[in-house]
Parts: C-alpha cells; sequence; structure tokens
C-alpha cells in the first residue's frame, strides 16, 4: 500500500513541487487549493500520468471555516488515512499599517495559523501513527519585513505552533516540522516588479531565487526522517538585508 499525503495548495508553486518529488517516492496524494480548478486537473494529471501514484483533487478555500468540515468529511467518506499532511498554502495582505484593516489581518490569521489548527484537531486521528505534519513557514517569520505585517507575524506564529504541537502530538505518535522558504520562484514572486526581483536577487548570496523542486528535498527530508521533530528548517540561499 502506498503512503498517502495531503498538501493544502498542492497544485501550483512549491506545494506542487512537493507533491511530484513525493510521487516520485510512490505516495498517494490529496491535493487541495482555492480556485483554479483548471491548474489543478492538470497538476493532477501531468503527477498520474508520469508516476504509478492515485492523485485526488479537493477545492478548499483555508480562508473559509466552512472547509475545515468539508475537508473531514470528504476524508471520512472516502475512508482516507493519511501518512503526512503539508499545510502550505498561505495568504498574505500586502495593505499599508495605516489602510489594514480588521477583516483582512483577521483573514490571513484566519488561513494561516486558525485553519491548520482546528483542522489538524479534526483530523489527527486520520494521520497513521509514525506520520508527521508539516507547515510552509517564512524568512519573513524570522527577519521582520516591512511589506505585510499579519503575513510576518501570522508565519512567526507557524513557527511558534510547531513547537508548541510537538508535545500535543507525541501521544498520537507524530512529528511536527516546518519548512522556512526564503524566496522561492513560484507565482507569488514572478509577479512582483523586475526592480524589486533585482533587489531581492542582489540580498541573497546565491544571487537567485530558490527553485521550487530544490524547496521540496526539504519536505522530503522531513517526511522521511523519523528523528526529525519540532525543527525549523530555514532555506534561504543565505539572505541578508545589507
Ligand atoms: N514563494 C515564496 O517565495 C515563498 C516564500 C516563503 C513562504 N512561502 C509560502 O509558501 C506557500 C506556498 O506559496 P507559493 O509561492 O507556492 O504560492 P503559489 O505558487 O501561488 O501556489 C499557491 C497554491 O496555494 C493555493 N491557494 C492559494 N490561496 C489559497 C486559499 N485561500 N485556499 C486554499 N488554497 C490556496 C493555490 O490554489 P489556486 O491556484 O486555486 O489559487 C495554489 O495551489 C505559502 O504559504 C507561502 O506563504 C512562499
Amino acid at each position: 500500500m502506498n503512503k498517502r499525503i495531503l498538501i493544502t495548495g498542492g497544485t501550483k508553486g512549491i506545494g506542487k513541487a512537493v507533491a511530484v518529488c513525493m510521487a516520485q517516492s510512490g505516495c498517494d496524494l490529496v491535493l487541495t487549493y482555492a480556485s483554479d480548478s483548471a491548474a489543478a486537473e492538470e497538476t493532477a494529471q501531468t503527477i498520474a500520468q508520469q508516476y504509478p501514484v492515485d492523485v485526488l483533487l479537493l477545492k478548499a478555500d483555508i480562508s473559509d471555516y466552512q472547509s475545515i468540515d468539508t475537508i473531514q468529511q470528504w476524508i471520512e467518506n472516502k475512508n482516507i488515512y493519511l501518512d503526512a499532511l503539508i499545510f502550505n498554502a498561505g495568504l498574505t495582505c500586502r495593505d499599508s499599517f495605516e489602510d489594514l484593516h480588521f477583516d483582512d489581518w483577521n483573514r490571513v490569521f484566519f488561513a494561516n495559523v486558525h485553519f491548520p489548527v482546528f483542522l489538524l484537531q479534526r483530523i489527527v486521528k486520520r494521520i497513521r501513527p509514525g506520520g508527521s505534519i508539516v507547515f510552509t513557514g517564512s524568512l519573513m517569520g524570522i527577519e521582520a519585513h516591512s511589506v505585510s505585517l499579519a503575513y510576518g507575524v501570522t508565519k512567526s506564529s507557524i513557527h511558534a505552533l510547531v513547537k508548541n504541537l510537538v508535545k500535543f502530538l507525541a501521544p498520537y505518535q507524530l512529528r511536527v516540522n516546518a519548512v522556512a522558504p526564503g524566496f522561492v520562484d513560484t507565482e507569488w514572486q514572478k509577479t512582483k516588479p523586475a526592480e524589486i526581483r533585482k533587489n531581492i536577487e542582489n540580498k541573497v548570496a546565491l544571487g537567485r531565487f530558490c527553485e521550487p523542486e530544490e524547496l521540496a528535498g526539504v519536505y522530503k527530508i522531513l517526511i522521511e526522517n523519523n528523528y526529525l521533530n519540532g525543527e525549523i528548517i530555514v532555506v534561504d540561499g543565505a539572505y541578508s538585508y545589507k
């Protein structure tokens, strides 16, 4: 029987690269996404054509509380058990401090922090003992930055959540870790103006963005190494603000 992994935001960018990497290792997949069904179908078909694994798609917006019920019920109806759960999808809000609205702040907190806590509470018994949870944190949760207050604070919270969840998940024989990427060349970054991208590249010792595929191997190690627990693995190519 293949291992089964659920990846939120698994149809594009970092999540998709992790999905491909784990399919290469023979894992069946559940990939969630927000709205782009065409891209999701294409990702699922491409992976299933290349690797002998089962790929299931589920539309579930992490900014909507109803998605917690949707995912729980879907998993139970299909009688799915997971070996790894990857909380990868995340939201940001780039409004200035002065223009920031409570509803936007709340939406980012709900999606990035509350959603994984309460989904995990609902489906923890659907993750097999020996399995693990991996969060996508961010370098921005470690180095304060000036673009999105809610994003930086929620990513810090994710890192704290990982450390705090360790003891709560030990009775279930589950490990929990996070990857904290620096700047990864996904749609999230590709849409930034050339000048800003150049500034970022100049601050990375390696002089370039990380490719999603380079990052995927870090998730694989966290899923497969049975002694990695409570870690926040920073993957930033040696980034410095100077
Ligand atoms: N890229 C970076 O430089 C970077 C750096 C550090 C951390 N991160 C973190 O990495 C994670 C993935 O980012 P990415 O760069 O791979 O993004 P991406 O390329 O834009 O991919 C986003 C994926 O997440 C899904 N998604 C977006 N909003 C969602 C929502 N509200 N509910 C459910 N799914 C949603 C998308 O589905 P649809 O296509 O249907 O919208 C898609 O599958 C995020 O948590 C982000 O904070 C990224």
